[in-house]
């Protein structure tokens, strides 16, 4: 078999076999195709796409890139939940320690930030010491003795989707089914849990601008699964504006803190409760969704979560002092915040402008090698269909370079939409596919 003709027969629109799939992946493994190849390869799957036998091989080649992972030995239903990808979307950072502290176990691999939309690893590692490796060994063991764990993908713990995610990641070829569906498969296969929940965005924010595209994604994640053997539930979630209030690494993390502790922001307790609802119906935990996100929600506040959250930090050699500390805001050097310049309503905070907003601020990657900064991003000081006053701040945006302010601020005015009228509409979670 030859790297190029594969290229070009994918290039061409045609269907690629196993084999050939094969061929590509352990080659790259291998270091015998090149990332220029690979990247080639990703943008003819990206314009050509893939029939659902060719998604399906990619996924189990991915996922038999490296270990699946055995956790048998514990007792107790594992179950995670994934997310597509969104503009402060923070959830899991509540959902693992929230499930654990109801005693379900949620053994978690995430990514990095992917495009315009964050990442967990990322956000974890805005925690001084946040060990995001682990040997198998250890991530079993801190499972068991926890009852969750968020780590990333090792050499050995789908090694393909963690090498074609940093080229995605900056060679715009994250929208597309069969890319995201087998990225996210492969890893949710082989991380050891029975059921799975996800998260599908839709709207601006979303990696598929498409609303239809999204929904077939969430059919195609709960489908996949159930041929691996998964329970599995997609939640279509809304992704027009930003979830929550703030978006960056360790503002995000800033965000769900405050949210262990009892702050109230509704869009984002309204989608993490019921994300959490699914996975405790998974679990057998709730007779249904609604009765799920109630718990889900009880437990919020009678303070276990964030218990069970400094255990996790712990854990993972994450600093529990700094996590402590969060009444002491951690900013960089540099903000600025945009004011309105007239009454009215806000009726658009466009998820996407945000998301590249707070990529130029240095939250997220323009070059595979980049490093991210862990204080930069935004705060929403407003959130879609609330007043405004001449005057007030709509929101601050925070980087440790001046000149990357002055980069995001033509990406942010952009997305703020305010009218004399109200005119916006919120449905937070559109549709559920069980
Ligand atoms: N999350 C992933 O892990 N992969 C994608 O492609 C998108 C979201």
């Amino acid at each position: 078999m030859n790297t190029v003709e594969i290229i070009k027969r994918k290039r061409n629109g045609e269907k690629l076999t196993k084999d050939e799939l094969k061929f590509l992946i352990d080659g790259y493994l291998k270091g015998k195709v090149a990332d220029y190849q690979i990247t080639s390869f990703l943008m003819a799957v990206y314009f050509r796409g893939m029939d659902d036998e060719e998604t399906l091989n990619l996924t189990e080649l991915m996922l038999h890139s490296g270990d699946i992972i055995n956790l048998d030995h514990i007792k107790g239903v594992k179950v995670d939940k994934h997310s597509t990808g969104g503009v402060g979307d923070k959830t899991s950072l509540i959902l693992a320690p929230q499930l654990a502290s109801l005693g379900v176990y949620v053994p978690m691999i995430s990514g990095r930030g992917l495009g315009h939309t964050g990442g967990t690893l990322d956000k974890l590692e805005s925690i001084p010491g946040f060990r995001i490796n682990m040997s198998e060994e250890e991530y079993k063991s801190t499972l068991g003795k926890i009852g969750c764990v968020m780590i990333g993908q090792t050499e050995r713990l789908a090694p393909a989707d963690k090498r074609f995610y940093a080229l995605r990641d900056v060679t715009a070829t994250v929208d597309s089914i069969p890319l995201i569906a087998s990225s996210i498969l492969s890893k949710k296969l082989a991380e050891g849990a029975e059921a799975l929940v996800f998260d599908v965005k839709m709207g601006s924010g979303a990696n598929l601008q498409d609303e239809r595209e999204s929904e077939k994604l969430a059919r195609k994640l709960v489908s996949v699964s159930r041929k691996f053997g998964k329970k599995a539930v997609a939640v279509l979630t809304d992704m027009k504006e930003p979830l929550g209030f703030n978006i960056g690494n360790w503002l995000e993390v800033e965000e769900c803190i405050e949210v262990m502790n009892g702050r109230k922001i509704d869009d984002l307790l309204k989608v993490n409760n019921v994300l959490a609802g699914a996975m405790l119906w998974l679990a057998g935990k709730a007779k249904d969704i609604p009765e799920g996100e109630v718990i889900a929600e009880q437990a919020l506040d009678n303070g276990t979560v964030y218990a069970k959250f400094l255990e996790m930090v712990q854990a993972h050699d994450g600093s529990v002092s700094y996590i402590k500390d969060y009444k002491n805001k951690k900013r960089p050097a540099y903000s600025r915040k945009i004011i309105s310049d007239k009454d009215g309503y806000v009726n658009g905070l466009d998820a996407f402008g945000f998301g590249v907003a707070s990529v130029m601020l240095g939250a997220g990657r323009k070059k595979a090698e980049d490093r991210v900064s862990p204080l930069s991003g935004i705060i929403l000081n407003k959130k879609c269909g609330d007043k405004i006053l001449k005057g007030e701040s709509v929101c601050e945006l925070f980087a440790d370079d001046d000149s990357k302010i002055s980069d995001a601020l033509p990406y942010t005015e952009k997305a703020i939409r305010i009218d004399t009228k109200p005119d916006f509409e919120k449905k937070l979670i559109i549709d559920i596919i069980d």
